[in-house]
């Protein structure tokens, strides 16, 4: 294990939290060296058996640097709240693995655009992010369109065929057609088909891409390839701008009579702002990426859930039911247990598995010294595995207390969407989409295990994200 020759109390040192005698990253327990291989290929696994086998902090060396693994409640809410000495990073094996266009990043299947918003980092990310809070918190203006969107979404499915099907194929196209509202608000069924084949292409261009996890004799880089196709993503995307911009001088040309989903989305967001093509282009990247991997991981498995769950289905069942006609005139209803059922999902299935920070200067959480550089990494699975806060871990349970979107309203740790100025704005959003798309699919679809294939467990592509190398199999009907 490397060692740190920090002093503690150094002047300069940022104190986060402090009670006892401060410890050095050198004092705390760990395995030594990382094993790489299987930090590549086991990912969020390999960390919880670490955290499972040396405590809530682990320390490991890696390439010669201490890297701290976190999961107590106090570190892990110091770390993601304290901006000014905490920094985001996407990934930690330096810059070779990124390039001018494209940023690899770790809890994603596919790469980021690197010139947007997300990418930037201090004032700049935080003003931009600051503009952009009318969109993420637009849920009142989106859910008549969500609905909408759905329901259409779940006649496509009935015409592609019920039965023995691939859940998590259909989920993907439903949840990609609810997020380009986000995007493009209702001017969305004009323009999405524009990107439709690039973004097909790309996830099964990365899913491939990644079957086989990197190692520690062959790192994750961004390759030559993976920019071409991002950057012939962006390209596609700038269409989809262009058709936007020009729909919405044509249709509403002194802005009057605007839908509330056109008015609220991103894209209308940024044209009133003069972004320029370009970020607005890689913007419309990034969060189709960041949005659509997430939800789709996590309402497959929910539905699967349910299918091998009757009575949790049931009872959301009977809700559903219940609002129905509040859901159908685009309120977003009294759906109680439904929420607990896709919070419940976001714990337990969460599929962003993994946060990054770095240390921007000296600083003292929870009387250890982490030195400037020190990359901490917070791994949501583990944390949400962690019996001594969620007992009965494993167990689907919507009853149970903790859940919470708000990371840190809560004492447990509820943290799918991690948490402080750079967490996902997308929770609101997320959440209205998920609890929509349950009520709807429960109230149209009867969901059982498939006949042909097992419960899907963990044949995932090897990242910190969830997301099965070959579908989720489920039988599903039609209700009468
Ligand atoms: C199940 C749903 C979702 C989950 C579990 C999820 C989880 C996460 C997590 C863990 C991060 C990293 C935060 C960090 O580093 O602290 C993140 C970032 C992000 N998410 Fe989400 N997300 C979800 C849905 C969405 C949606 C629907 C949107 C957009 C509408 C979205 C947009 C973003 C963006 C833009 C970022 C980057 C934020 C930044 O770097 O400042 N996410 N998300």
């Amino acid at each position: 294990m490397s060692h740190i020759n920090n002093k503690p109390n150094a002047p300069g040192t940022s104190v986060a939290h402090t009670t006892t005698p401060t410890r050095l990253l050198a004092d705390l327990p760990g395995p030594g060296e990382e094993d790489t291989d299987a930090y590549y290929s086991q990912n969020h696994s390999y960390i919880h058996s670490l955290h499972e086998t040396y405590g809530d902090e682990v320390v490991v060396s890696r390439k010669g640097q201490s890297v701290l693994f976190f999961r107590n409640p106090e570190s892990v809410k110091s770390v993601l709240t304290s901006s000014s000495n905490f920094g985001k990073v996407w990934q930690t094996e330096g810059d070779s693995n990124t390039s001018e266009t494209t940023d690899y990043v770790h809890n994603l299947l596919q790469p980021m655009r690197a010139n947007s918003v997300f990418n930037m980092h201090g004032e700049e990310n935080a003003k931009r992010r600051r503009g952009f809070r009318t969109v993420f918190l637009g849920s009142d203006s989106f859910a008549k369109s969500f609905r909408q969107e759905i329901d259409h979404g779940l006649l496509q499915w009935e015409q592609e065929g019920l039965g023995d099907v691939n859940i998590f194929q259909k989920t993907h196209n439903l949840i990609r057609n609810a997020i380009f509202v986000i995007l493009c608000g209702d001017e969305s069924p004009q323009v999405r088909d524009l990107v439709k084949d690039i973004f097909n292409e790309s996830v099964n261009y990365f899913v491939e891409r990644y079957k086989t996890p990197p190692c520690a004799n062959s790192p994750p880089i961004v390759s030559k390839e993976d920019e071409l196709l991002s950057n012939r993503t962006e390209i596609e995307a700038k269409k989809v701008v262009e058709s936007f911009k020009a729909i919405v001088a044509t249709s509403y040309p002194d802005g009057k009579n605007m839908p509330p989903a056109t008015r609220t989305c991103l894209l209308m967001k940024m044209v009133s702002e003069n972004y320029s093509d370009e970020e607005m282009a890689a913007m419309l990247v990034n969060v189709l990426i960041a949005a659509e991997e997430a939800v789709t991981s996590t309402l497959a498995q929910i539905l699967q859930e349910f299918a091998y769950n009757p009575s949790v289905r049931n009872a959301a069942l009977r809700e559903a039911i219940n609002q129905e006609q509040e859901i159908l005139s685009g309120e977003t209803g009294d759906l109680d247990y439904i929420t607990n059922c896709a919070l419940e999902g976001l714990r337990l299935f969460a599929p962003a598995t993994l946060v990054k920070r770095q240390a921007r200067k000296d600083t003292i959480v929870n009387n250890i010294l982490i030195p400037k550089g020190t990359i901490v990494e917070l791994c949501i699975s583990s944390i949400h595995q962690n019996e001594s806060m969620f007992p009965n871990s494993k167990q689907f349970d919507p009853l149970r207390s903790g859940l919470d979107h708000y990371m840190l309203g809560n004492e447990q740790l509820f943290m799918s969407f991690s948490g402080g100025e750079r967490g996902c704005p997308g929770r609101h959003l997320a959440l209205t989409i998920l609890q929509l798309s349950i009520s709807r699919i429960l109230t149209r679809f009867d969901l059982k295990p498939s006949p042909s294939k097992p419960r899907w467990v963990n044949d995932s592509v090897p990242k910190f994200v969830v997301w099965p190398l070959d579908g989720i199999f489920l039988d599903l009907h039609r209700r009468e």
